[in-house]
């Protein structure tokens, strides 16, 4: 089953082409990587299926719905979430309170529906609180939970930034570059965990640079080049792809 195809989609920004009439598509269940040099348009390409961006043409489709030119909390009412590529953590909040918050959408709960409910929003807030602990469990930062996010490294805040993501019980998952820049062990760590939340029914869209972790852990691969997608298909078709072989991995 399709649940995400971008269409024709097309983003300049003033005369640059950061996109330019893109069309892929992302099978559920799968691990579909992105790749390209900096500057090919992949977080672009992100940021306009996640909403930041509107396309200037084209169609962004999923599960059977048209979602271009939504805002992005209704594109992620609908099961799709994005980290980005530099963590966005709130400092000061501790781990658990940064996961709970993405859950809520905002820091703390609305005056008046605290007012019109207090006893279910008390609940919900028990329920929240222990859905984010499980996450915290699930990749490994229960110890952590009460610390104050900046204290993390840079790849735990890599960690954090999944769990932030998966509290929101999204069905497709896009991860900008989830192990750049993080250690070799929590590298490992964080693939593992894809791994196993895909054969729990998640599907992945991950922008790497590096290309063990995409020839390796990725169903499929896309390649791009100045907003275009050039190549695409199995790893071993797109690792001997001549366009690819020229542009990307250097000759
Ligand atoms: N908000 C913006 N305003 C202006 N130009 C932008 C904006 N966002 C991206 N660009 C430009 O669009 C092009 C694509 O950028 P993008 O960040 O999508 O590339 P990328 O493939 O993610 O690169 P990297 O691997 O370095 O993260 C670049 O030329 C970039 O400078
Ligand atoms: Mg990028």
């Amino acid at each position: 089953m399709l649940l995400l195809e971008v269409d024709g989609v097309s983003k300049s920004f003033g005369g640059i082409r950061a996109v330019d009439k893109c069309t892929l598509e992302v099978e559920a269940g799968s691990i579909v990587g992105l790749i390209g040099p900096n500057g090919a348009g992949k977080s672009t390409l992100f940021n306009l299926v996640i909403g930041t961006y509107s396309p200037d043409v084209g169609r962004i489709v999923f599960r059977d719905e048209r979602i271009d030119g939504m805002p992005p909390y209704e594109i992620v009412e609908r099961g799709l979430a994005k980290t980005f590529q530099i963590p966005r953590e709130f400092r000061s909040l501790t781990v658990l309170e940064n996961v709970m918050v993405s859950a809520r959408g905002e820091p703390g709960e609305s005056p008046v529906l605290s007012l019109l409910g207090l006893r279910r929003v008390w609940r919900r807030e028990e329920e929240l609180e222990r859905k984010s602990r499980d996450l915290l469990a699930l990749i490994g930062l229960s110890e952590l939970a009460d610390e104050p996010a900046r204290n993390l490294s840079g790849g735990q805040k890599k960690l954090l930034e999944l769990a932030r993501v998966l509290v929101m019980d999204p069905s497709l998952i896009l991860l900008d570059e989830p192990v750049a820049g993080v250690n070799p062990t929590l590298s490992l760590k964080i693939l593992s965990l894809i791994e196993d939340l895909r054969k729990s029914g998640k599907t992945f869209f991950l922008i790497e640079h590096d290309m063990n972790v995409v020839f390796n852990r990725c169903d499929r691969v896309i390649v791009m080049h100045q907003g275009r997608v050039i190549a695409e298909g199995k790893p071993a078709e797109v690792r001997a792809h001549p366009a690819v072989l020229e542009s990307y991995l250097g000759g």
